[in-house]
């Protein structure tokens, strides 16, 4: 893996490598002391991955390039391809790229010389938020192996339901999915379950808000779509002793999930975005010894220096 764009393109060994990374960056300070720069290149909104990014980059002694699309050369009509050939003649070291274009990574794998990193690309993936959602689960039940996870919600615009399907399935978890018929995708394999079934099976319920953004037409659905497939206080209480729940945020209160709930004992999301930081050290770390920017006796060096 010498980008880091796509689940498909990661062997389980890496994914369970970068698990263990993560792990041991969150115990060990690992900062390189010279100058690497990191371009942070975001045409949508993101908070939480592009700030985790920022200070994960900080944390690992980089230095961050920041990018507004809004007053940037696209506004003059630049392509993706030139911004990012741009940075890389300017001297960024590693790109973080998320683009609200399903396919951005083609117009740019194999063309740069220095490592990609995709933060989310249209409704089709989000392999950075996977491997936080792998780390939270592992973090909570120590395995994946039969641990029935259900993703609820608005599957067919989240690039989080299809990465973490994806991802989860191949560590070993059991996927499902829940939630209005209309926001389903039919061209994912995974078992549809009712609501209220989904709850009494589920050991982590992984909402995902109502992507109205992403919306064409009015969602008739959307209308009390808390009762009809959300998380209600109700719900919640049918859940087994040990089930957790997770969103990957930005949560709409009330909608997919009850207010209450959202900072309730079995919440993890705020653990979520915390885990992201250093998942996201960690895929930075690896990428950076992969392509020789930094070598391993830097890493050690780092390491034993924090100690
Ligand atoms: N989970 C996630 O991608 O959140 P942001 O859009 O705030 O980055």
């Amino acid at each position: 893996m010498k980008d880091f764009l796509s689940v498909a393109d990661m062997q389980t060994e890496e994914m369970i490598q970068l698990l263990k990374t993560a792990k041991r960056l969150r115990d060990t300070d690992v900062s390189f002391h010279r100058q690497i720069f990191v371009a942070n290149l975001f045409f949508e909104p993101s908070t939480r991955t592009k700030m985790s990014f920022l200070v994960a980059q900080r944390k690992l002694g980089l230095e961050p390039l920041e990018f507004h699309a809004e007053t940037s050369s696209i506004k003059k009509g630049e392509s993706l391809y030139d911004t990012a050939r741009t940075f890389e003649a300017i001297g960024a070291n590693v790109l973080v790229i998320r683009h609200q274009k399903n396919d951005w990574v083609e117009e740019v794998e194999g063309k740069l010389s220095i490592p990609i990193i995709n933060a989310g690309a249209g409704t089709k993936e989000h392999p950075t938020q996977s491997l936080l959602d792998a780390y939270t689960i592992y973090e909570e039940f120590g395995t994946f192996n039969n641990i029935n996870v259900v993703i609820a919600g608005d599957i067919k615009h989240s690039r989080v339901a299809h990465s973490n399907a994806e991802m989860l399935t191949r560590l070993g978890a059991n996927v499902y999915v829940s939630g209005a018929k209309s926001m389903q995708d039919s061209n994912l394999p995974y078992p549809y379950l009712p609501i209220d079934q989904a709850i009494e099976i589920c050991d982590v319920f992984m909402l995902l808000r109502i992507q109205f953004e992403r919306h064409e037409t009015n969602i008739t659905e959307a209308k009390d779509y808390l009762s009809h497939y959300g998380l209600t206080v109700e719900r919640e209480m049918n859940m087994k002793d040990n089930a957790i729940i997770m969103h990957p945020g930005p949560v709409n209160r009330g909608v997919e999930i009850d207010s209450m709930l959202v900072e309730c004992e079995r919440s993890r999301i705020f653990n979520q975005m915390e885990n992201g930081v250093y998942v996201r050290m960690a895929i930075l770390q690896q990428l950076l010894l992969k392509w020789g920017i930094v070598h391993e006796n830097e890493v050690n060096e780092c390491s034993a220096l924090s100690k």
